[in-house]
């Protein structure tokens, strides 16, 4: 019989403490901390078994098939396949979360249904929905036809029972870890206790049987995969998929990938059947720009292997205020105060006494040192009130001294830029191959000063 063990547990970030608090010192949320028993031994049956067992070390060299590439399912769809690094390897978990009504369930189902039609093995558990919900939704995709298995199940071990029977499923969608149980541990449903546990008897499952398994996780107002972050370690993957309800577009990002790239990010646009995939996401982010405005400037970026183009918009405004003050959206707001100061120091620009709004359109979130010479043009332009050219985009680092500092692949961003129509591109000096293809009229500058007088030009 296990020892039953009373915890405290946070439900936000999984902390342990022995007794209760109001205040989880771990990550600060309140009224978060609550009483869970846990089995001092969570897994009886296998622990029991090990004591009886050798372990045995294996020669990495001599591993057989170590060398390939994991067997993988591609989901049929493109873009979750370049998230995922090319499919969902056999026998390893995923983990997705988002927001309430981002998409999670409608781009499941549709991964379902494809893998389904290909004559895979797919089975797909709502544990919030009910079956002939689920049915709904696939009608409404136009996918009623697919040959998905659909079952409303909340108790893993009965999962695992349904799962096991015939054929090995290539897929298995747990739609969602949070609602899930297992009888191994008292807890209820929803506790960290029991997520983990839950997380864990279907990763074993996974592991064993080689079934792919994804499993939609909810996310905290910060963000963050709700309560138990321990499953974000468990996993072999950890995908979020953003946006927000003002832009119909989607964006999906490998936060953790075991078996392929954490920078490639899949872009989908959610229409009336369902998620679409965007093949060309810069010309969706430049949709609606206005080119006549000082204060926008077009940024050429990188996300993974792909270039993108967006807009970075300033607002630059005299403030009314002692302190002014300082927004942005969609960028890091210690460099956005990193790029002024240099502004200040380097380029004569007096922007201390200014409110400070900075936007990258289109709900996107840039993480890319090189757009701060973008950023620099955005402000410089709306502080003196002279549009950009508008045919024109930016890229390049700027360092504390001012200086403009070269970034990896100009080459793709540039020909990136040409194909949709612009005609000149400034950027750091030495960019590498000087006479690329992409035909852009390259306006080199070695200095942030040397953007003053650009803009100005
Ligand atoms: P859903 O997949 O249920 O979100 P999640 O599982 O992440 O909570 O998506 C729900 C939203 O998607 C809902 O607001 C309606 C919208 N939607 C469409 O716009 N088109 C569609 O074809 C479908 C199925 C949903
Ligand atoms: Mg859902």
């Amino acid at each position: 019989m296990a020892k039953r063990n009373a915890v405290f547990i946070c439900q936000n970030c999984g902390a342990v403490y022995n007794r209760w608090k109001g205040k989880c010192e771990a990550c600060g949320e309140w009224n978060s901390v609550v009483e869970e028993t846990s089995d001092a031994t969570p897994m009886a049956g296998p622990a029991a078994t090990r004591l009886s067992r050798k372990g045995r070390v294996f020669p990495m060299e001599g591993l057989a098939g170590s060398s390939k590439e994991p067997p993988r399912t591609p989901a049929q769809i493109g873009e979750l396949d370049r998230v995922t690094g090319g499919g969902f390897v056999k026998g390893s978990v995923i983990l997705i979360g988002g927001d309430p009504g981002i998409g999670k369930s409608t781009l499941l189902m549709q991964a379902s249904a494809a893998l389904a039609k290909a004559g895979e093995r797919v089975a797909y558990i709502s544990g919030e929905e009910a079956v002939g919900q689920v049915r709904l939704r696939a009608e409404r995709l136009g996918l009623a036809d697919a040959p998905v298995e659909l079952a409303a199940q909340t108790n893993v071990e009965d999962i695992v029972a349904t799962l096991s029977q015939g054929r090995t499923p290539a897929l298995a969608v747990i739609d969602s870890i949070q609602t899930m149980w297992t009888e191994a541990v008292d807890s209820a449903p929803g506790t960290v206790t029991q997520v983990r546990a839950s997380a864990q008897a279907l990763i074993r499952f996974a592991k064993t049987t080689g079934t792919a398994v994804i499993l939609v996780g909810h996310v905290t107002k910060d963000g963050q995969i709700a309560g138990p972050r321990v499953v974000e370690h468990m996993v072999d993957a950890v995908i979020s998929f953003e946006g927000d309800n003002a832009h119909h577009f989607r964006i999906m990002r490998a936060v953790k990938n075991r078996f392929g790239p954490t920078d490639e990010i899949g872009v989908f646009e959610m229409t009336g059947k369902g998620l679409a995939e965007v093949g060309n996401p810069s010309a969706l982010f430049l949709e609606g720009r206005d080119v006549a405005a000082p204060g926008t400037a077009v940024f050429a970026g990188m996300e993974g292997t792909r270039p993108l183009l967006v807009e970075v918009q300033a607002l630059v405004a005299p403030s009314s205020l002692g302190t002014p003050r300082r927004a942005v959206v969609g960028w890091d707001p210690a460099r956005l105060s990193m790029v002024v100061a240099v502004l200040e120091a380097h380029a004569g620009l007096k922007l201390g006494m200014h409110d400070i709004y900075l936007n990258i359109a289109g709900g996107l979130k840039i993480t890319e040192p090189a757009a701060d010479l973008a950023a620099a043009a955005a402000l410089v332009s709306s502080l003196s009130g002279a549009p950009l050219p508008a045919d024109a985009v930016f890229f390049g680092e700027i360092g504390l001294s001012g200086a403009v500092r070269p970034v990896s692949q100009a080459p793709t961003r540039m020909k990136e830029a040409a194909k949709l129509g612009f005609s000149s591109a400034v950027t750091p000096v030495g960019r590498g191959e000087r006479g690329d293809a992409s035909g852009l009229d390259a306006r080199e500058i070695p200095h942030i000063g040397d953007l003053v007088g650009q803009v100005a030009a």
